[in-house]
């Protein structure tokens, strides 16, 4: 049966809005010519994309309280330099299932009402897979999201205003459409200004 629905996955397209996504997502990054380190992971990532996972469709989802402020984050990204981006993942939000991190230690009390992660591909994602992990961030307003390191690379896209840091270094504001790399195991954190901090993330595993 593995190897039937592997078989199938090969002649069967990915879903449309999905695809447009993941390909808005490619186009977003490389327009901004990124460096090297950047360039080598997204390229490693859509080399693994070329094998379509199962897709999973509409997720189980429960309320999180940091996505009342989805629309917000979403109309301001739709108006800036990534619109097309913020169009194409505005169409899957409403099947993303958002959580929260308990295990990300955070001195702020409302830490689990002021942020929440959703997978779109990979596990607990849209397309179930665990070789990548491509997923979304959403911070309150004036909320850090605080340090933690993990072995993959990761690349971020900025979708709106926030900060990023790396170990005790610099605050950093790439902006809207701005690209960060995480190298793997560094200690990074981000925090958000008066407004909603909406990023797209991703890691190959
Ligand atoms: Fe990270």
């Amino acid at each position: 049966m593995l190897q039937i629905n592997n078989e199938l996955r090969k002649i069967m397209p990915r879903n449309d809005d999905l695809e447009f996504f993941l390909n808005e997502l490619k186009i977003s990054i490389f327009k901004r010519k990124p460096d090297e380190k950047i360039r080598s992971a997204t390229g490693l990532v859509y080399e693994r994309l070329k094998n379509i996972g199962a897709y999973k469709g509409a997720l189980s989802s429960h309320e999180v309280p940091v996505t009342a402020w989805l629309d917000k984050a979403i109309k301001t990204a739709k108006s800036g330099p990534v619109g097309r981006l913020a169009e194409a993942l505005e169409v899957l939000t409403p099947k993303l299932s958002w959580q929260t991190r308990s295990d990300r230690h955070s001195n702020d009390p409302n830490w689990l009402k002021s942020h929440a992660n959703a997978v779109i591909v990979g596990d607990m994602g849209l397309e179930y897979r665990t070789d990548i992990r491509i997923g979304v961030s959403l911070l309150a307003p004036n909320t850090v999201y605080p340090n933690h390191q993990h072995p993959p690379e990761e690349v971020y896209i900025a979708l709106s205003d926030g900060c990023w840091r790396q170990n005790n270094g610099e605050w950093q504001s790439p902006g809207p459409g701005g690209l960060i790399y995480n190298r793997p195991n560094i200690i990074h954190a981000m925090k958000s200004s008066n407004d909603p901090l909406f990023a797209i993330w991703m890691l190959p595993l």
